[in-house]
């Protein structure tokens, strides 16, 4: 039964900033990077999702450190690993952003891409370098008992047992990558069947962890800071990411030795991940997708579909928000 007195944990310090000012900075990333759906260029899409992301922080009522960004700060002008963000007022907070997790998916006009971060206190988010994590997510029912280093087709009898279905009732998501050619025929022989995407094992993960969505867990290797973002949401739900860094590189593997990040050989749980105890997750649909509907822009305004975890309150929220161009000439307000 849903408590209606607030636990002394739950209880929120005054100067922590509101989720709807969160929500902001993901709607007006998501907005941007919309109006680049299908033009087919991966860079304006996501620079406006990061110009974007970036002005809206300045109104936010923090102090905020970007500890997973856009890169290193000779790398990137804006978000990048390090930077200060926000008003300057208010609590003290960590920030993993990808302003657009889905490039390719806006520029060609295809599903699942979303505008995302996640917020914690300091020290709540691993500072996960930019290179590959390889991952196992599975819903709240398998969590505890799957293992990176188990045979593929024993993690999938243990997930199928864990809900209650046969192996063949499986739907596994995984990137479509020749790197994963291996994994796919496992699968394949185990009984399980594939959803091959093209990119977003971030929305992926999250789809795993709400029921309905028809995929039951996520297999393979994609970005490390999709990972981190992927174990705040499901720290927030209950369900279970286990991760290996994955280096590309000797390069890749230096700065992440810099970086104090540097065991190829650790499995990540999701609290290792999402360590922190006032976890917020947030994430707008830019294009349309398994869980979040896509922008959708009309004659004076737009129209947007976020989801907001918060593990200190408990809560997930869907939000729905009409935006309008011009607060005197609103646009036609529909019921959905
Ligand atoms: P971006 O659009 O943010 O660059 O990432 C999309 C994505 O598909 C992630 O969801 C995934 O983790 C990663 O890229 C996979 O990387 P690669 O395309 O190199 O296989």
């Amino acid at each position: 039964m849903v408590q209606q007195a607030v636990p002394p944990e739950r209880t929120v310090p005054t100067d922590r900033p509101t989720s709807l000012e969160l929500v902001r900075i993901t709607e007006a990333a998501a907005i941007a990077a919309a109006h680049w759906m299908g033009h087919g260029n991966t860079t304006m899409a996501d620079q406006a999702a990061v110009e974007a992301m970036r002005k809206s922080m300045e109104d936010a009522n923090f102090h905020g450190t970007i500890v997973i960004g856009e890169g290193e700060r000779d790398e990137a002008p804006m978000l990048y690993i390090g930077e200060r963000v926000g008003r300057g007022e208010g609590a003290e907070v960590d920030i993993a952003v990808d302003p657009l997790e889905g490039t390719n998916p806006v520029a060609k006009g295809r599903p699942n891409a979303v505008a995302t971060m996640a917020v914690s206190e300091p020290g709540g988010l691993l500072h996960a370098p930019d290179t590959y994590m390889e991952k196992l997510v599975v819903g709240a029912p398998a969590k505890g008992k799957v293992d990176l280093d188990r045979p593929v087709a024993e993690n999938l009898r243990i997930i199928a047992e864990s809900l209650n279905r046969d192996v063949n009732d499986l739907t596994v998501v995984i990137l479509d990558r020749p790197r994963h050619a291996r994994l796919i025929d496992d699968v394949r022989r185990a009984g399980a069947r594939i959803k091959l995407i093209e990119d977003g094992d971030l929305m992926g993960a999250l789809s795993v962890a709400i029921a309905l969505t028809g995929v039951h867990a996520v297999m393979g290797t994609g970005g490390a800071p999709e990972g981190v973002l992927a174990a705040a949401a499901l720290r927030c739900m209950g369900a279970e990411i286990l991760g290996r860094l994955r280096f590309r590189s000797d390069e890749e593997r230096a700065r992440a030795r810099k970086m104090g990040v540097a065991d190829e050989t650790r499995v990540y749980r999701t609290e290792d991940l999402a360590s922190g105890k006032d976890i917020r997750f947030i994430a707008t649909g830019v294009t349309d997708g398994d869980v979040l509907q896509g922008v959708r822009l009309f004659a004076r305004g737009a129209r947007t579909h976020s989801i907001l975890l918060d593990r200190r309150m408990g809560k997930l929220r869907f939000i729905d928000t009409i935006h309008y161009e011009d607060i005197d000439n609103p646009p036609i307000i529909r019921l959905r």
